[in-house]
């Protein structure tokens, strides 16, 4: 299959499975216009960053209901965060969330800044950070790659570098299938893959969209991608 058809064929699949999550907007409620909220997009994945989905719900509840926009969160005591994080971890992700907060308030009028170069500029947003919520809160055609990510295309391109070394690699394979038609869609799609049938141990190569093209299965070698260096 030819990267369009890839894409197109990811898409598909979410759009019938697509993981149901407090800050997302489901595919089809996108479809309609509704847009992501780029504040709730933010807190997200700052959350998940170390974190996994099931713990992060709960808090990202009380967070939202507690400081419903970014502006709220910015005139919060930053004893208040600390203690609403307590448990997450990571404590420099909730001293940077307030620090970014208060920059869009203070530096950008309370408006997130709208492209990935303008995120990359606030504290504690990284390439990650700002690929996930330029591409999903503003569907720019940027490239989301976390641990999923590498799996999904290490197997499907069955790259037989190890990690660390393979990250060029596997960012521009997943840079070359980032549809420039719903991209936002299209990232939240690669990390479900990966998060429900591409898994590390067992993976569920007859649900995937994605079997008939995977080069890994075509060796049977899924299960041994990626690699990892010795430690
Ligand atoms: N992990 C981190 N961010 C995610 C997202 N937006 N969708 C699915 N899994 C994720």
């Amino acid at each position: 299959m030819r990267d369009a058809e890839l894409s197109a064929a990811l898409l598909h699949w979410y759009d019938r499975h697509a993981r149901v999550m407090p800050w997302r907007v489901s595919p089809q409620d996108r479809a309609r216009g509704v847009r992501p909220d780029p504040y709730r997009i933010w807190l997200s994945e700052v959350m998940l960053q170390q974190t996994t989905v099931a713990a992060v719900r709960d808090y990202f509840h009380r967070f939202t209901t507690r400081w419903p926009t970014v502006a709220d969160l910015a005139a919060a005591r930053d004893e208040d965060v600390m203690a609403e994080w307590a448990g997450l971890g990571y404590y420099a992700r909730a001293r940077n969330l307030l620090k970014a907060a208060r920059a869009v308030v203070d530096a950008h009028g309370g408006v997130f800044p709208g492209r990935r170069d303008g995120l990359l500029g606030l504290p504690g947003i990284g390439p990650y950070t700002a690929s996930a919520v330029a591409a999903i809160a503003y569907d720019e055609p940027a490239t989301v790659v976390d641990g999923n990510v590498e799996r999904v295309m290490a197997r499907l391109y069955a790259v037989q570098t190890p990690l660390p070394a393979a990250k060029a690699e596997l960012t521009a394979l997943a840079a070359g299938l980032t549809p420039d038609l719903r991209p936002g869609d299209y990232a939240q799609a690669v990390m479900d893959l990966g998060a429900t049938i591409c898994t590390p141990r067992n993976p569920a190569c007859g649900l995937c969209p994605w079997n008939h093209a995977c080069l890994a299965r075509e060796q049977g070698c899924q299960t041994e991608l990626p690699r990892k260096m010795a430690k």
